[in-house]
């Protein structure tokens, strides 16, 4: 890495660092290989140190050798305040900042262990919201920068047996649609990303364990590198938001035709079948 008079490490082309969050696996990994494939540098965040090492030995591009992982779990109380401080220590621009980590809870509400709910809750809202506006307002300052938050296609209206998690994802895109609208005019950009199923560890991580729920999860799913490159491409078109999948872009326009009272039940009904 090289650093310019002010002490500050940036690459060889002067551009900052993209920051990945869940970059050790699922779709985080395929955003940071297609990113460092787009010759970005990468900053690869998550708590298992030997899966982020991993993708950081997979990564290829002309800038892949500057890129470095910071271990953290994003669900401890702080968290999103110290990687930002580690990577200001360290002299680290991040210019795109990726908030793709992200957990499931599955089951009923009411027989759901709160401090697993509340951990969720922590990463999915906090921890996003938080790197967010602290990554943001280095980038309104500098006058450019890109986001791309991670939310669902369940968070598009509530979702029986993952109630939490939807409600979170819901958060994930109103925050994101508010945020964009603010730094409008400032050089940041904002995108979200909906994904529908996904093929990664995500479900059996959300201890989902119904084989019925995940053959029918398997069958629809998308894999990761497709999802991957839908978000990095609405990123750089600069849209608001986007779905991914065309199954799962005509399900949404059909639900928001509906009152938002009956989505919930038609969805406990699928998924009653499933689980
Ligand atoms: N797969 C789907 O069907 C699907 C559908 C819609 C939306 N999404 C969203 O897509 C995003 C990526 O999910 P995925 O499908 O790739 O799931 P995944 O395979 O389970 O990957 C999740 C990533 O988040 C990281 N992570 C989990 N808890 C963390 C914590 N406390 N602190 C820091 N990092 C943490 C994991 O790394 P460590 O274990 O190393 O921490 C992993 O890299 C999530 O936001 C998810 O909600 C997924």
């Amino acid at each position: 890495m090289n650093g310019d008079a002010n002490g500050t490490m940036k690459g060889r082309h002067g551009e900052g660092f993209a920051l990945v969050t869940g970059a050790s696996g699922g779709i985080g990994a395929e955003f940071a290989l297609q990113l460092a494939a787009s010759g970005r540098a990468l900053i690869l965040v998550g708590r298992n140190r030997g899966r982020l090492e991993s993708t950081l030995g997979a990564l290829r591009g002309p800038r892949a050798a500057e890129s470095l992982a910071i271990p953290m779990d994003l669900s401890e109380q702080g968290a999103a305040s110290r990687l930002h401080a580690e990577c200001a220590a360290r002299g680290l621009v991040v210019d795109t900042l990726v908030n793709n980590a992200g957990s499931g809870v599955f089951g009923a509400a009411v027989d759901s262990d709160p401090q697993a709910v509340e951990a969720m809750l922590r990463l999915n809202v906090e921890a996003l919201a938080s790197l967010s506006a602290l990554f943001g307002r280095d980038m309104r300052s500098r006058g450019s920068g890109d986001i791309l938050n991670v939310g669902s296609f369940a968070g598009l209206q509530a979702t029986p047996y993952f109630a939490a998690y939807a409600a979170s994802k819901a958060f994930v895109l109103d925050f994101s649609l508010a945020l964009r609208a603010e730094l409008a005019g400032t050089g940041v950009n904002v995108s979200c990303l909906l994904p529908g199923y996904v093929r990664t560890a995500f479900d059996a991580n959300a201890g989902i364990g119904s084989p019925a729920y995940l053959k029918f999860s398997e069958a629809n799913s998308l894999d990761a590198a497709t999802v991957a490159r839908i978000g990095l491409r609405a990123l750089a078109r600069r849209k608001s938001w986007t779905i991914a999948g065309a199954r799962n872009r005509f399900a949404a326009a059909l639900f928001s035709l509906l009152p938002r009272s009956i989505p919930p039940r038609i969805m406990r009904a699928a998924l009653e079948r499933l689980i």
